[in-house]
């Protein structure tokens, strides 16, 4: 008899945590999964040609249907980050790995950052010069090394040491961006006045409750050589932890660094309960200066957020519910929480 009971117990159980999808289906928590990715914040997308729209749209949509082809089968939130990375990386039309913006002396240096939400596992290198993914490096960093954060040199010897796929430095130099956007023309402008602040980023919920969040830069466009941004920093460009969420961020690294901008995200969240919204709205609105960037972020729940105080940010999102959207125009200032008049 108490067998019974206990069996009607643990179905009445399985009930109250099913869920009734869009579809009207019921699926458990465990297969859903939410995904979403950022190309960059700088420039406004009004004013760009519609072969740029177009290359942005679509090497987006690559990465988001790999992100989505993973997660429907299970896969690991860390290594969808990886890999929808790694394609943005090989993508010329965004400012990471091939892409990636030179600094005043004409050279690329790219810096990346992952971290593992189920145990704060994380990896990140910076100034590194011959890595075509450094997203690839930077979990190795995290998961063959006890450090954190390689740099320059030291990076590269440990990536060729890793088997990571090596490039000569001029790998860099065909990019699309580089050629159109950014000759080395010793017009030194900052990264605010040409806007070339393009970095890319993923964070994911997977099916089994874990989150990850990752992003890779070139950094800003005739930066100083050996400038690091905030991409490779975790806390700044890059956070995830399980019990809240999982952030990256894309924009002037600078300002990111000063308001330790992913981790602070996850701190509202954390200490004064604030929702995923409010928090990166506290950040985009109030915190970051106007014009800096923006932020992707999804919760334990799956809830995705993304935002930015730039006219546009390149960005995507999908979902198990059927979600799936690229974008290159401006969100409203805030989508889901009423602003202020
Ligand atoms: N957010 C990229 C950088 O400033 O390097």
């Amino acid at each position: 008899m108490k067998k019974h009971a206990a069996c009607i117990l643990l179905m009445l159980l399985a009930v109250v945590m099913n869920a009734t999808t869009s579809s009207g289906q019921i699926k458990t928590d465990s297969e859903t999964w939410s995904i979403a990715i950022h190309g960059g914040a700088g420039g406004d997308a009004a004013n760009w040609d519609a072969k740029k729209k177009e290359l942005r749209l679509v090497g987006m949509r690559k990465a988001l249907s790999k992100g989505k082809e993973m997660l429907s089968s299970g896969a690991s939130a860390l290594d969808v980050v990886e890999a929808v990375i790694t394609i943005l990386e090989d993508d010329a039309s965004f400012n990471a790995g091939k892409g990636s913006v030179l600094n005043q002396a004409g050279k690329a240096e790219l810096d990346a950052s992952i971290m593992n939400g189920a145990n704060l596992a994380c990896g990140a290198v910076a100034g590194v010069t011959v890595v075509k993914n450094p997203i690839q490096v930077a979990r190795s960093v995290m998961e063959e090394t006890p450090h954190v954060l390689l740099v320059s040199q030291g990076a590269e010897e440990f990536a060729k040491k890793s088997g990571a796929v090596q490039v000569d430095p001029s790998y860099f130099l065909s990019s699309v961006l580089r050629t159109r956007d950014n000759p080395v023309d010793g017009n030194r402008t900052t990264a605010r006045e040409d806007k070339h602040y393009g970095t890319v980023g993923c964070v994911v919920r997977d099916q089994h409750g874990n989150l990850a969040a990752g992003t890779s830069t070139g950094g800003t466009s005739k930066k100083l050589a050996g400038r690091v941004g905030d991409s490779p920093l975790v806390g700044a460009g890059t956070y995830a932890d399980n019990r809240f969420a999982a952030v990256s961020g894309t924009g002037i690294g600078e300002e990111y660094i000063r308001n330790a901008a992913a981790y602070d995200v996850i701190a509202q969240m954390r200490y004064a309960s604030t929702s995923l919204e409010d928090a990166v709205d506290e950040m985009i609105n109030n915190r970051l200066p106007d014009q800096s960037g923006g932020l992707i972020a999804v919760d334990r729940d799956g809830k995705i957020v993304m935002q930015h105080n730039t006219p546009s940010m390149s960005c995507g999102s999908a979902s198990s519910d059927g979600l799936f959207e690229v974008r290159l125009d401006a969100f409203p200032a805030r989508e889901s929480v009423d602003k202020p008049q």
